[in-house]
C-alpha cells in the first residue's frame, strides 16, 4: 500500500487539488489562498509544491495531499487514496480490508436499494403519480432529483431490506426504518414523496420525505445516521457546486420544492438546508465554491427571522450576502408557476443587501413618526457592516425626525445614537497573525535547510548537518532529526516524496522556510551559507580551546546554552 500512496503523491499536483477548492495565488515559491479549514479573513494558507503540502499559519492545519482531501472530504485515508488513485489514474494494488470502510459501503448499498424501491413504487402509484403531475413535477425532473414513493403500507421497504440482507436494526440507523412500542419494525416513509439527498460530491446520504396530500408533519426529515449530518449537508449540493463555483454566487432557500423550482427556472445555484436553520458548516460548505450568497426564503414572519439569522451565519464568515424574499404568499414554487421563469430569476436579481434589506422591511411596516421606528433603525444600522451604510442612512433618515428641523443637528443625534449602540456590539475581527512567521533557525542555515529540498544540492547541504555546522537549538534538532531518519545519505528524488514522512516540526519547518524564500536557493548562496557556518563553528572551537584544553562534556554544554540563551534573547 506504502507503493500505491508513492505512487498516487508523484502523479498528483498538491496545487492542483486545493485549488478545486481554494482560490490560490502565486507567492513566492508556493502559493497562498484563504484556509479553508477556518473562518480566514487573511490568506493565511499556503500550499508549497516542491514540499507536497500545504500549511495554515492562522489555524495550525497542515499535512500532504491525502490529509487535504481526508480533511476536505471527511474521508478516510484508503477512501481519499481510492479518489486520488482514480485522479492519477493509478491501479491500487489490494482492496480496502478496513472493516470500516466495508460497514459504510454497506450502508451506502441499503441506502441505494431504498432509492431503487421508491422510484419503483412511484412508478406503480396512480395517486402519487397523480400528486407529481399536479405540482407541476414532469418525468424529467422526477427522473433528474430522483424522486420516488414511499406506500402507504407500514413495512413493505422493511421487508424488501431485509430479504436483501439487511437486518432492521441497521437499517434504522439508516432512518429508513422505526421501531414501534411492541419492537417490530415499520417504514419510516409511508404514503410520501421522497426526496434523495445527497453529499456534496452526489453520494446518496438520506431521505425527506413530503405527506400526500394533508397531514402532519407535511415533511420528515431524516436526523443524523452514519452516513448523513444535517448541519453539514444541504439539498442540492451535488448539482448546484459547479454552477456555484463559475458564477460565485449561490441561492439559498427554504426546501426540497423551492430547491428543484429554482433549478427549473434555471436558478441552478439554489440549496437548502434541511428542517433545520443554517448552521456555521453549511456556511463553510458555501465558501468553497461561492463567495456571495442570496438568501431567497418564504416573504412570512419565519421566513424573515431565519433569512436574518442566516444572514448573521454567512456574514460572519465573510460571505458577502443579498436578501431577496419571495412576493407574500408565494414560494419559488408557486411563484414559477404563475410568473414562470422570469418572475423567479426577477426575484433572485432584486435581492438586497442586508442593510438595505432590513430598513426597507422596516419603512413597510412602520414610519417615522414612531417611536418604535427610530430604535429600530438606530439598531438596523449599528449592526450595519459598512460604514459608509450609516453615512448614506442617516443623511437619509435626518429630514425624517420628528421635532428637529435642523438637518444637522438630527443627522448629529442619529450617528451618536448608532455609535453608541454600536459599541460592544460589533465584532472585531482578530487581525490574523502575520502570514508566515519568523524562522527559529539562522539566516544561513535556513538556506541549508532549503537547500536540502533541491536534489542536485541536498548532499552538499546534508553534510552540513553531518559536520555539525548548525548550531541554534532549533537547527541542531531539526539536524539530529533528519540524521536519525536517514543515517550518512539522504534520499534522492522530489522532495515531496519524503517531507510528508518527517516529523510534524521539522516538515513545518521546512515547509515554513520554502514558503518565505522567494526565489529557490542556488549552489552560490548554499556555497555562501556554508562558509558562514563554517566561520562560525571556527569561532565556537576557538572558545573551547581558549577554555581549556581539558574540556569535558559539561562546559560544552554550557556553551550551548550559552549559545542558545543568546539566540534566543536576539529573535
Ligand atoms: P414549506 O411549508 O414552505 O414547504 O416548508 P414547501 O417546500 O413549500 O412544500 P409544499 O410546496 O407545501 O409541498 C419549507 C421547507 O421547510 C421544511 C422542509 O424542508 C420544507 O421544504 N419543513 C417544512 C420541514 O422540515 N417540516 C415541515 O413539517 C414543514
Ligand atoms: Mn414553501
Amino acid at each position: 500500500m506504502s507503493d500505491d500512496v508513492d505512487k498516487v503523491r508523484s502523479r498528483i499536483n498538491i496545487v492542483n487539488v486545493v485549488e478545486r477548492r481554494v482560490n490560490l495565488k502565486k507567492s513566492g515559491r508556493g502559493y497562498t489562498g484563504l484556509c479553508p479549514f477556518h473562518d480566514d479573513k487573511n490568506p493565511s494558507f499556503s500550499v508549497n509544491p516542491s514540499t507536497g503540502t500545504y500549511r495554515c499559519w492562522s489555524c495550525g492545519a497542515r499535512g500532504d495531499v491525502f490529509n487535504f482531501v481526508m480533511e476536505m472530504d471527511r474521508l478516510t485515508f484508503r477512501e481519499a487514496l481510492e479518489a486520488l488513485a482514480a485522479e492519477a489514474g493509478v491501479e491500487l494494488s489490494r482492496r480496502p480490508s478496513d472493516p470500516e470502510i466495508a460497514l459504510k459501503q454497506r450502508q451506502q448499498a441499503a441506502m441505494n436499494l431504498a432509492q431503487d424501491f421508491f422510484v419503483a413504487q412511484l412508478a406503480d402509484s396512480k395517486e402519487a403519480k397523480a400528486v407529481c403531475r399536479e405540482r407541476g413535477l414532469d418525468e424529467i425532473t422526477l427522473n433528474e432529483w430522483g424522486i420516488g414513493f414511499g406506500p402507504a403500507s407500514g413495512d413493505f421497504l422493511a421487508n424488501h431490506l431485509k430479504k436483501a440482507g439487511y437486518t432492521l436494526q441497521e437499517c434504522q440507523e439508516l432512518f429508513l426504518v422505526e421501531r414501534d412500542a411492541s419492537g417490530g419494525y415499520f417504514d419510516r416513509f409511508r404514503s410520501r414523496l421522497t426526496f434523495p439527498i445527497h453529499d456534496e460530491r452526489g453520494k446518496l446520504v438520506a431521505f425527506g420525505g413530503r405527506i400526500i396530500g394533508d397531514g402532519i408533519p407535511k415533511y420528515i426529515n431524516s436526523s443524523d445516521t452514519p452516513l448523513f449530518s444535517k448541519r453539514r449537508t444541504l439539498y442540492g449540493m451535488h448539482r448546484a457546486r459547479t454552477v456555484m463555483a463559475d458564477s460565485g454566487r449561490a441561492v439559498l432557500v427554504e426546501g426540497y420544492m423551492d430547491v428543484i423550482a429554482c433549478h427549473r427556472a434555471g436558478i441552478r445555484e439554489a440549496v437548502a438546508s434541511l428542517g433545520t436553520s443554517l448552521s456555521e458548516e453549511h456556511a463553510a460548505l458555501i465558501k468553497r465554491w461561492a463567495n456571495e450568497v442570496v438568501i431567497f426564503y418564504d416573504a412570512d414572519r419565519a421566513g424573515q427571522t431565519a433569512a436574518d439569522r442566516a444572514e448573521q451565519v454567512l456574514s460572519s464568515q465573510g460571505i458577502k450576502v443579498r436578501i431577496a424574499l419571495m412576493p407574500e404568499g408565494e414560494d419559488p414554487d408557486t411563484l414559477l408557476r404563475i410568473g414562470g421563469a422570469e418572475a423567479v430569476i426577477g426575484a433572485v436579481k432584486g435581492g438586497l443587501a442586508p442593510t438595505e434589506f432590513r430598513m426597507e422591511q422596516l419603512r413597510s411596516r412602520s414610519d417615522p413618526s414612531k417611536d418604535d421606528f427610530w430604535e429600530e433603525a438606530f439598531a438596523i444600522l449599528a449592526s450595519a457592516t459598512i460604514l459608509l451604510e450609516i453615512e448614506r442612512y442617516t443623511t437619509e433618515l435626518a429630514g425624517l425626525y420628528p421635532g428637529i428641523r435642523d438637518r444637522v443637528a438630527a443627522e448629529k443625534l442619529i450617528k451618536r445614537e448608532v455609535m453608541r449602540r454600536r459599541k460592544g456590539t460589533t465584532k472585531v475581527t482578530a487581525q490574523v497573525a502575520a502570514k508566515v512567521p519568523k524562522a527559529p533557525v539562522n539566516a544561513s542555515e535556513a538556506q541549508v535547510l532549503q537547500a536540502l529540498l533541491v536534489p542536485e544540492l541536498r548532499e552538499l547541504a546534508f553534510q552540513c548537518l553531518t559536520r555539525e555546522l548548525f548550531f541554534t537549538g532549533e537547527g541542531q534538532s531539526v539536524a539530529t532529526a533528519l540524521i536519525a531518519k536517514w543515517g550518512l545519505k539522504p534520499p534522492s528524488g522530489p522532495a515531496d516524496q519524503w517531507v510528508p514522512s518527517l516529523e510534524p516540526n521539522v516538515q513545518d519547518l521546512l515547509v515554513m522556510l520554502e514558503a518565505k524564500a522567494i526565489v529557490p536557493i542556488g549552489r552560490d548562496a548554499l556555497e555562501d551559507a556554508i562558509r558562514w557556518l563554517e566561520g562560525k563553528k571556527a569561532e565556537r572551537d576557538l572558545h573551547l580551546i581558549g577554555s581549556g584544553s581539558d574540556h569535558d562534556d559539561s562546559k560544552l554544554q554550557l556553551i550551548q546554552e550559552g549559545l542558545e540563551a543568546l539566540k534566543n534573547k536576539k529573535s
